[in-house]
């Protein structure tokens, strides 16, 4: 599998759904997403997205709040953390299922869908690479924050630009993956 810069659009530098894509969500806009006949498991992968977007607005928060120094570092620590590891592993396990599961049945439902699960298939290794980097970041001031390191501060700084970082092309790939496998789910069932 190619990483984030090999593939046709490439989730660092992509700020829409690429055009290539547009006819599933014509298909099935999402001012019709919450209707009756959308499937439980669309509905239930909408709320995962939906968990995932407010832990990283949650997070994005803190970071903004220790920035403007409204909190201090070990308040940053306290309320990010518990945040940030929760995010860390849902993800993570929310990706392994998609592209383990969910991805290769799509592929054999709908042969002409088979480009987007390739575009959604690149984002997650994309997505993975900022995933360790918050998990570092993570780490780093777990570690110096509990042995009352002056690092403690620099390390607090490289978590929020790490947050910074991550929070967009995280934001994109969700969007992206919701316009591409909603409207297969919701049409094909
Ligand atoms: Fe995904
Ligand atoms: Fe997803």
């Amino acid at each position: 599998m190619s990483d984030d810069l090999t593939g046709e659009w490439p989730l660092a530098r992509r700020s829409a759904l690429p055009a290539a894509f547009t006819w599933l969500r014509e298909a099935f806009p999402r001012s019709r997403w919450d209707e009756a006949s959308v499937p439980g498991s669309a509905t239930h992968w909408l709320q995962m997205h939906a968990g995932f977007r407010q832990a990283s607005r949650h997070m994005e928060k803190v970071a903004e709040a220790y920035r403007s120094g409204s909190i201090d570092l070990r308040d940053f620590h306290g309320r990010l953390l518990p945040t940030l590891s929760g995010f860390l592993q849902h993800l993570d396990g929310h990706h392994r299922i998609e592209t383990t599961h969910y991805f290769p049945q799509f592929r054999a439902i709908e042969p002409r869908i088979a480009p987007g699960i390739d575009l959604l298939d690149r984002d997650h290794y994309a997505v993975h690479a900022q995933l360790e980097r918050l998990a570092e970041c993570g780490n780093a001031l777990h570690r110096t924050v509990r042995a009352g390191n002056i690092n403690a501060v620099d390390d607090a700084a490289r978590m929020a630009d790490a947050l910074d970082t991550a929070a967009s092309p995280l934001l994109r790939h969700l969007d992206d993956e919701e316009d591409i496998v909603i409207p297969l789910m919701a049409l094909r069932g």
